[in-house]
This record gives C-alpha cells, structure tokens and sequence, in this order.
C-alpha cells in the first residue's frame, strides 16, 4: 500500500486531519487498533471551542452537531453555595461553546470519511512505524492476520497518550514535563434532565463538583476523587447524595436524578513532550500532550494541531516549500503551553489539594471573588474557554 500521509489513530486528531487533507487533495490513510463500535461508542469529552465548531461546518461535517448539539454562551461557577455567571457572549465578543458528546464527532467523521470512499483500517494490529528519518517512512501492521505495509511521505502520530508513535522516536530527543494531581473524576451519565440550562463548576470542601449534559435529556456529572478511587466503593446512591452535597446551595438548589447509564473514572495529570516531531513523523493529540479535563480543552486541542498540520503538509505539496512544516511544532507548542496553563489553573482554581491549608483557602477563594466580579479577570477566563485564536 502508498499513500501521501498516514496517520494512525481515528480519534478526533487522526480524523479531522484526514479530512483536512482529503480537502485539499493529499492521499492519506488512516490505521486504527479498535474496531468501529469500540470508538463510536467511547464516552470522552462534550465541549467543543468556537473554532472547532466553525471548523466542522466548514468541513461539511457540522450538520448533525448543529441539529443536536446545544450551543452555550456562559458557564456558571458556584462557591460557597452561591452561583456566579460567567458570560462567554458578553465578554467575548459573542463566542460560546457547542456541547456534543465526542463520539458523536467521532460518528459523523468516520461516516463522512467512508462516503467519501476515504481509507480507514479498522483493527489494525500490531502497528508499528519505521525509517521515520527517511524519505520513504513506512508504518507496519497487521490485518486480519496478514502482515501489511503502507509506504508514506509523511507519518502522522495520532494514537493518543498510550500509541506507538511517540515511543518510537529515538531516546533523549523528545524533552518531557509534566505533573501528576492527587486526584481523579467520577463521572457518570444519567439519564437525568440537566437541573441547569448551562454547566456548572462547583468548588466545595467537600471537592470539585461538574454538571455538563449530553442532550436535554441526559446529565453528564463528574465529582473530584481519589486517583485511584475503586468503582464498586460507589453504588449510584452514594453517588447522587455526594453530588447533591457539592452541588446544594443557600437557596435549595437540587439535581435532577436518574438511572445512571455509564460510569468511570478518569486520573489527572499535565504532560507535553518538545518538539512534537522527529524526521518525517509528526505528533498531534493526546500522543504529544496531555491536559487535565478542566475546562475541557484536549479534543480542541486535538484539532488545533492538526489544523497547522494540515496546513504545512498543503504547503508542501503545492509549493514543495517546507516553512510551515519546520515551524509545526514550535506553532502548536505555543497554543499548547497557553492552554496547558488554562487547564491548570481551572484545575487548580476549584479542586481541594489535601495538603491545601486555610491559606491556601482563602487565596482560592479570593481567585474565585476576582474571576467573578472583575470584568478583565472574566474576560480571561471566558477566552480560554471558548478558545484562544488560531496562530
Ligand atoms: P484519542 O482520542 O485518544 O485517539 C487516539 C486513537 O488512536 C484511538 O482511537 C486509539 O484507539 C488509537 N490508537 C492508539 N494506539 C494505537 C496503535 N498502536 N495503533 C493504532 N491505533 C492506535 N477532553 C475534553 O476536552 N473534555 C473532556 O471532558 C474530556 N473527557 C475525557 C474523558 C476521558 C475518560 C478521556 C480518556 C479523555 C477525555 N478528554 C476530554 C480528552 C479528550 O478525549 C482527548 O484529548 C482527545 O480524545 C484527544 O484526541 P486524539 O485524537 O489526540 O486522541
Ligand atoms: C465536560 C467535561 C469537561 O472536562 C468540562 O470541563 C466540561 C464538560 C463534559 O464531559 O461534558
């Protein structure tokens, strides 16, 4: 097999990229070790930035999202059992957020890709990448039982934090920093009407409380926890009465309750590796950088790389010019560090650390106050979250 690029991984980083390229007329494919239930049906992320959004329509991909999703333009922070808007619209110049499950985005790719007549390897086993120095990378795999190659130009690492693509680059090329959070989320889904039109951040000495939602139907909430809390420790009642606790407040506000249809529980950790390429492979996603939830950036951040792959590997192939393809990594990792620092201060903003002291307290709290009665502290928060602009 040949192609032009060939991206492993069909998580929203391989799949937007293959449609960015389809686009513009540069052959790729795109080799993924799950089947295609196993990653239409995986519960992940629900927010997607402004740019995201307008990035879909323009694609041609954004038709269901709009019929389905639900655009939101403020988000509320809730503290001392008192709720605080913050208004995206206002202070944005009119920006907000769609909230659509990620394996909805995940459906609507994949479908486009195949109509399209786009080559998606599903189950794709055994992948491993070679001569990523050369001229000629070629990426291995097995399908089927049968040994195959895909000879490229280029190899995309779209695999996310666990894939083969980073690890395959040489040691003590790739700097590393990152940060591990003493704590993790519970988060479930229930089919349950949201009890707020808009999501809430809750910070609580009891720790972090979030109500987001899947549809008008069903409540997606996660609580802060232990980072290696045990499932079976937490039945669906204790579930309910420590989220009622988080999120209670001085006027009796009360979550809708219902069956709970999905639980899990997700750690949390800050990783980047610099650069994000080596010879002809370029990292994008998950597998270059890693985020905690907060503020729910890393599938947009997912597509902001491949965005400025996109456009280096267009460069390319129309001008043979390689500029952008130099500066690929030095461009992402600059959205990358702002937005590092986003999700760790959200983080960091409204988690309870067990070491926190009433210093420690009133500080946050005195962050909270500023966020919520400062109009150029709002407005920081409000541009992060429905994303900074694109280099
Ligand atoms: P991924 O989505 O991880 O896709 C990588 C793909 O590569 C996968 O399909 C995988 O099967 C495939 N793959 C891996 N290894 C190989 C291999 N060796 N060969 C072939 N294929 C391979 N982000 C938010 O913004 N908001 C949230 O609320 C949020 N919640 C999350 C909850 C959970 C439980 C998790 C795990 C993540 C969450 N994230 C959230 C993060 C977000 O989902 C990721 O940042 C996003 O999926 C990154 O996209 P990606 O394409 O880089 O990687
Ligand atoms: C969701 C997840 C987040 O991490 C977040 O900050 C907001 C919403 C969600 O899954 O809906």
């Amino acid at each position: 097999m040949k192609t032009q690029v060939g991206i492993v991984g069909a998580g929203p980083a391989g799949l937007v990229l293959s449609h960015l390229l389809a686009q513009a007329g540069i052959s790729n494919a795109v080799l993924e070790m799950h089947t295609r239930p196993y990653i239409e049906e995986r519960v992940r992320a629900g927010v997607l930035e402004q740019g995201t959004v307008d990035l879909l329509n323009e694609l041609g991909l954004g038709e269901r999202m709009m019929r389905q999703g639900l655009m939101h333009y403020g988000i509320e922070l809730r503290f001392e059992g008192r709720g605080h808007r913050i208004d995206f619209a206002d202070l944005t110049g009119g920006k907000g957020v769609m909230i659509y499950a990620q394996h909805e985005v995940i459906k609507d790719l994949v479908s486009a890709r195949l109509a399209m007549e786009g080559e998606i390897v599903f189950e794709a086993r055994e992948v491993c990448v070679d001569r990523i120095e050369s001229e000629k990378p070629v990426i291995r795999f097995v399908k089927n039982g049968v040994a195959q190659e895909l000879e490229c130009n280029f190899i995309a690492g779209c695999d996310g934090f666990h894939g083969i693509c980073r690890d395959s680059i040489p040691k003590g090329v790739l700097k590393i920093h990152d940060r591990d959070y003493p704590f993790g989320w519970l988060g479930i889904l229930a089919e349950a009407p949201p009890a707020s039109h808009e999501l809430i951040y809750v910070n609580h000495e009891r720790g972090f409380g979030l109500m987001s939602m899947r549809s008008p139907k069903v409540s997606r909430l996660y609580l802060q926890c232990k980072p290696d809390e045990e499932l079976s420790e937490w039945p669906d009642e204790r579930i309910w009465e420590e989220l009622q606790k988080r999120f209670s407040t001085r006027d009796g506000f009360s979550l809708t309750e219902g069956p709970v249809i999905q639980k899990g529980v997700t750690g949390m950790r800050s990783f980047v590796v610099e650069p994000m390429q080596f010879g002809r492979m370029f990292l994008a996603g998950d597998s270059a950088h890693i985020v905690p939830p907060t503020g729910a950036k890393g599938l947009n951040l997912a597509v902001a790389d491949v965005r400025v792959l996109a456009a280096g590997l267009k460069e390319f192939y129309s001008s043979g010019k390689r500029e952008l393809l130099e500066r690929y990594s030095e461009i992402c990792l600059r959205r990358v560090w702002k937005v590092q620092r986003f999700s760790w201060w959200m983080t960091s903003l409204l988690h309870r650390f067990s070491n926190d002291n009433e210093f420690d307290r009133r500080r946050q709290l005195a962050e909270l106050d500023y966020v919520t009665s400062s109009r150029a502290a709002a407005t920081t928060l409000a541009e992060n979250y429905v994303g900074l602009p694109l280099e």
